[in-house]
This record gives structure tokens, C-alpha cells and sequence, in this order.
């Protein structure tokens, strides 16, 4: 979604901005802008449909000069995709750039027209330049004081930040739904939508709260909270690596987030096993874990990738910790009438933690008598975190590519870990328990091993690039692996993929099925291989393209494809299974010669609903 960069400081900040922005490139937009205030005290605005390098060109071209500005991508929302829509938006001596939606804009919109404001884009941004000039004109109020006003008119979630070309020593920052870090340099202060932008700059950060608004000046920050107190917010230290958020010698974020799994998998593994191979979570009291002994039932709520993690949990709730599990897509969640289970607990999954869709689905749980709620969750500072009752974290690093991988696995042993916690604290199926540690254990080298048939997983992408559709079948825990596989391949080229229980085919799709069709079912020798292997048969009848996933041949005909998969126990295959099946649509992607790391329409975090 939107990406924010900004810059106060004694320096031009031109070659900043650029940089900055380019590193929220991943978050997925479709245009860019960048506006400073030069020596003059004029706004100099430029801003381009598409990439940040065509901005940076135009940019360079201009020999621009400014210590104060900002820079933006946006992903379209309100009106389509521009230069007009483009941020940043001006009015008169105004100008903002944003991330969210404001939801009255239309009503504001017709009201400024009213008092002879001329909109030259469809962007509910343009609206918050007038509004906020409009009230600074009505009284002569301070920047801050106007701020303060114009966003009580103001319905949706959101962050901003203003500047003003009379007054060109500060900037303005708006929390209100959607994050801003700001981050602390010497003589220069900046501020962004993530810390990833500001690392090569500094190390030093503010997360705003809820509610927050800061002055921002290049030596000093002041930050007033929701009642417009003046306040104290910690500042933390970045503990991330400037150097991990570089590609290093892999093409390509997705691909070096899909090798980096057993390394992902192990630091989430990490001081959480002890000696006696039972789970310990640091980060939950006795009474939090007590939680789960009374809890009879468990909501799990989440959008895209952390949905299927979820709905793998499902089979592992129910069949080892005998706890009945629903999961549901977050948005959908919100949209209906709720009636909540007894002594139901409430679980969400996220990357990012800020998917608009996800908290919303907390905020209405909260109100409904949950016994309690938990996330899992990758950004520990995120506004899911800071909403939850507790925090399971996934140790899987910054993770930039759209398409998410390290993440989903990470997502699935904390889940694994936790289920298998509860087995303990349920004195169930403990010996189950025991070899479920043990497993996961030796995950990492079993993934390690997957990463030396990619040759052969590259051949096979090479043959099915060219397809316009893919089937993916799985059963039982597999089925949601099967989801995961058809999704990263829709998400980075842009096939259709999609997925079906296996046993579910001749009910539907079989009338799919001819010698064009590729089907990649995966097929694991474990209690459901018998089923499996009758759908592999209807398919050969009908001559459709067949790969299979397992770790032992299944020699049934001869138009099979066979991909080996080293031997897990069965309860932990999920984990493993979902990387073939990750490499196999990178390496599509890149046949296709598509943009893997942000592909076309989607973003990273999804902040809007
Ligand atoms: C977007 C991303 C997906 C991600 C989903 C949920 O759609 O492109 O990769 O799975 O959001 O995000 P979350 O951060 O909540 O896991």
C-alpha cells in the first residue's frame, strides 16, 4: 500500500527522498511523487505514473534543491491510476501526502467545492490539502492547531504527513489507523510508513500511537497524543540490518526469503524447546496459558497467505488437541452476524500486522466475549500486536517480497509449537507430542534438501509457464498447502491457478481435465495416500498432465511426473511440502519474465479494507 518518506534537515534531501522511497517500493504501488519546499520557500512537486526510477530520472533532470519534503507511492484507491491522482496534493501553501482512506471525502469534497476549492484529482488526499488550508485560512491558526482541527472531520484509518510552504521548518505527522515511525538523526529528523526506509539513515526510532500527532523539526520532536497532551514515546533501537533488507546474491527478494526458511524456521524454534522437549513460550503467563486449558473452541481469523496457515492449524487443533478450530478470511469475519462459540478463544495470524482487515475482525472480537485473544505475528511493534491480549512472534525476518514465504512456514511452526504446548498442558497424546518436537527438529535440514531438486523444479516450471491454468490438489492438511501453491502462483504470474481438495474433484473439476490441463497434486505416502491415489487415477484416464509431490513413487501410469520429497512425519509435512511448491512458482515468474518481487495490483500490507 502507500509508502511515506519524509525529511527534515539541514541538507538537500533530494538524493534521500529517492532512496527512501525506494526501499517501500515492496509495500506495492502504482505511482510516485516527491514535493520539497526550495530556498524560495516554493513547493516543487514532481510526480510520475509508475516506477520510482522514471521519478528519480524526472527528479534528477531538475538539479532540485530542498531540506524539508517529502516522497510517496501510492496504490490507487480513490480514482484511477494518474499523474493527476498522484501524491503529493497541494493546496495553496498545503501540501499532504497519505496512506488509508477517509471515508467521508465525497461529503467534505461537495462542502469545499461549496466554498470554491477546484479539485484537480479525484483523491480523497486532495480533499485533506483543502480542508486543512481552509481551516488554517478561516483563523490563522498554527499548522499543528490546524491539523488538530481539520482531522475531527475526518472518518477512516489513515497516517499523513503535512507541510507548509510559510512556515517550511517543520513537518506534520498524523497516526490514525495506519503506522508512521519516526526516525532520529543528528540535526535531521525523518519520518515513514516503515523503519525499513530510514535504516541507511539511522537506527534510532518512535512508533506513533494510535491518535498521535508529531511536530517534526530537525532537532527536535514533540508528539501529542489523542487529547492533544503533550507526550513521551519511547524510543527503541532498530536491532534489523540494513544488510538484511538487501537482496545480496539472490535475484530476487522471494527467492532469498525462500531460501532462507531453515534458517527462518530455526530462530523461531530457537530458546522456545527445552531439555525435556516440552514448549516454552516466553512470551505467555501461566495465565494466559491457562487460557487455552478452558478454551473449548478456537476462532482463527486471517487474510491470504496467514489464512492458509491458519486453516493447516485447523487439522492439528482438532486432531491433537481435540479442541474444535474454525477459520475464517478476516473480512469476511466482519461483514456478517457472529455467533460466538462457548469458551471460544480468539486467534489472529499476520505478517505485517496491520492488515486493515485482521484488526478490524480484533476490534469487533473484542466485543463479543472471547475468552481472549492472541496474534502471531512478524512485526513486533505492529498495531495487531499492540491490540492483542498476547503476541506469539514468527522470528522470520523483514520479508519483502509480495508473495510471502518464510513468513507462512514460520507462521506454521509457532502454530505447531503452540498446539503442541497445549498437548502438554492437556496431558494429551503426549508421545505424539514428543516426536512432533522432534520433527521439527530436523525441519530446517529436510527443507535444505528440497533447495537440491531445483534444477528439477525448474524444468518443470520451464514446461507449465506457457499454461493459461493449473490445477493443485491436496488432501487433509495438504489441501490448504495445495490453496498456498495455487495462490503464489496467481500472485507472481499471473496464471489462474487454482485449488481443490483432492477427493472433491469429481465433483467439479474432473470436466477440466484433458491432456492440456497440468494438475500438481501433492501426494505424501502417509495415511490418505491409498484416496489420493484414486483421484491420480481419474485424472490419467483422462489425460491430464500429471506432478506429483511425495516421498515415494507412485508408479500407477506412465503420464505421471515425479517430484521426490524427502520423508517427515506426516503431522509436520505441511511445512515442508508448501517449498517445492514456492520454488515452482518463482521459477514460472521468472520465465514469464514477470516483476516478482511486486507484482502488478497487490501490495505487501494491505492497510485499507
Ligand atoms: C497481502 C499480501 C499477502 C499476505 C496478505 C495478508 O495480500 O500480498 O502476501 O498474505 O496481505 O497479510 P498479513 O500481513 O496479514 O499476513
Amino acid at each position: 500500500m502507500c509508502g511515506i518518506v519524509a525529511a527534515v534537515t539541514k541538507r538537500n534531501i533530494i538524493n534521500f527522498l529517492l532512496q527512501s522511497i525506494k526501499k517501500l517500493e515492496y509495500r506495492g504501488y502504482d505511482s510516485s511523487g516527491l514535493a520539497v519546499i526550495n530556498k524560495n520557500s516554493d513547493i516543487v512537486r514532481i510526480r510520475c505514473v509508475g516506477k520510482v526510477n522514471v521519478l528519480s530520472k524526472k527528479v534528477k533532470k531538475k538539479k532540485l534543491f530542498g531540506n524539508i519534503g517529502f516522497a510517496h507511492t501510492r496504490w490507487a484507491t480513490h480514482g484511477k491510476i494518474s499523474k493527476e491522482n498522484t501524491h503529493p496534493h497541494i493546496s495553496s501553501n498545503i501540501v499532504v501526502v497519505h496512506n488509508g482512506i477517509i471515508e467521508n471525502s465525497s461529503k467534505l469534497r461537495i462542502l469545499l467545492e461549496k466554498k470554491g476549492y477546484t479539485f484537480n484529482s479525484d483523491t480523497d488526499t486532495e480533499v485533506i490539502a483543502h480542508l486543512l488550508h481552509l481551516e488554517q485560512s478561516k483563523k490563522g491558526l498554527s499548522l499543528l492547531k490546524t491539523v488538530q482541527k481539520s482531522i475531527l472531520q475526518l472518518n477512516g484509518n489513515y497516517s499523513m504527513v503535512v507541510m507548509d510552504a510559510k512556515n517550511a521548518s517543520k513537518l506534520i505527522a498524523v497516526r490514525s489507523g495506519s503506522p508512521l515511525v519516526i526516525g532520529l538523526g543528528i540535526k535531521e529528523n525523518f519520518i515513514a510508513s516503515d523503519q525499513i526506509a530510514l535504516l541507511s539513515s539511522t537506527k534510532r526510532f518512535i512508533y506513533l500511537e494510535e491518535g498521535d500527532i508529531a511536530i517534526v523539526k530537525a532537532k527536535k520532536v514533540n508528539i501529542f497524543n489523542k487529547d492533544g497532551v503533550i507526550i513521551e514515546r519511547d524510543e527503541i533501537k532498530s536491532n534489523v540490518k540494513y544488510k538484511s533488507v538487501s537482496k545480496g546474491k539472490y535475484k530476487h527478494y522471494m527467492e532469498k526469503e525462500i531460501y532462507e526458511q531453515p534458517l527462518s524456521i530455526q530462530k523461531t524454534l530457537n530458546n522456545r524447546i527445552k531439555e525435556d522437549k516440552t514448549i516454552h513460550f516466553s512470551e505467555l503467563s501461566p495465565k494466559e496459558e491457562n487460557l487455552f486449558l478452558k478454551a473449548e473452541h478456537i476462532q482463527i481469523v486471517a487474510c491470504g497467505t496467514s489464512y492458509h496457515a491458519a486453516l493447516v492449524s485447523k487439522y492439528w487443533f482438532e486432531s491433537l488437541a481435540d479442541i474444535p478450530c474454525d477459520v475464517e478470511i478476516a473480512s469476511e469475519f466482519s461483514s456478517r452476524k457472529l455467533a460466538i462459540r462457548k469458551n471460544s478463544f480468539f486467534i489472529t495470524l499476520s505478517q505485517s500486522g496491520e492488515t486493515a482487515d485482521t484488526l478490524e475482525a480484533l476490534r469487533i472480537s473484542k466485543k463479543l466475549g472471547y475468552l481472549g485473544n492472541l496474534t502471531i505475528c512478524n512485526m513486533k511493534g505492529s498495531s495487531l500486536v499492540k491490540e492483542s491480549d498476547c503476541c506469539l512472534s514468527t522470528e522470520a525476518g523483514i520479508e519483502i517480497g509480495v508473495a510471502s514465504t518464510k513468513s507462512f512456514t514460520a507462521q506454521l511452526t509457532v502454530l505447531l509449537m503452540l498446539i503442541t504446548k497445549i498437548m502438554h498442558l492437556k496431558r494429551k497424546n503426549i508421545m505424539i507430542a514428543k516426536k512432533i518436537v522432534k520433527s521439527l527438529h530436523y525441519l530446517p535440514s529436510k527443507i535444505k534438501k528440497i533447495f537440491k531438486k531445483n534444477t528439477l523444479i525448474e524444468k518443470v516450471a520451464n514446461n507449465l509457464y506457457r499454461k493459461k491454468n493449473i490445477l493443485f490438489l491436496g488432501r487433509g492438511s495438504q489441501y490448504p498447502i495445495a490453496l498456498e501453491g495455487a495462490l503464489k502462483v496467481k500472485e507472481i504470474s499471473y496464471i489462474h491457478a487454482e485449488a481443490y481438495p483432492s477427493g472433491e474433484l469429481k465433483h467439479g473439476p474432473l470436466a477440466l481435465i484433458d491432456k492440456n490441463m497440468p494438475v500438481i497434486i501433492i501426494a505424501p505416502n502417509d495415511s490418505l495416500i491409498e484416496k489420493t491415489k484414486k483421484s491420480i487415477q481419474e485424472i490419467s484416464a483422462r489425460e491430464g498432465k500429471i506432478y506429483v509431490l511425495s516421498d515415494k513413487e507412485v508408479n500407477l501410469e506412465n503420464n505421471i511426473n515425479f517430484i521426490k520429497i524427502p520423508y517427515i512425519e506426516e503431522i509436520i509435512a505441511p511445512i515442508l511440502y508448501i517449498v517445492p511448491l514456492q520454488l515452482f512458482s518463482y521459477y514460472i515468474a521468472l520465465k514469464k519474465g514477470k516483476n516478482i518481487d511486486q507484482p502488478r495490483n497487490l501490495a505487501k500490507s494491505v492497510t485499507v479494507e
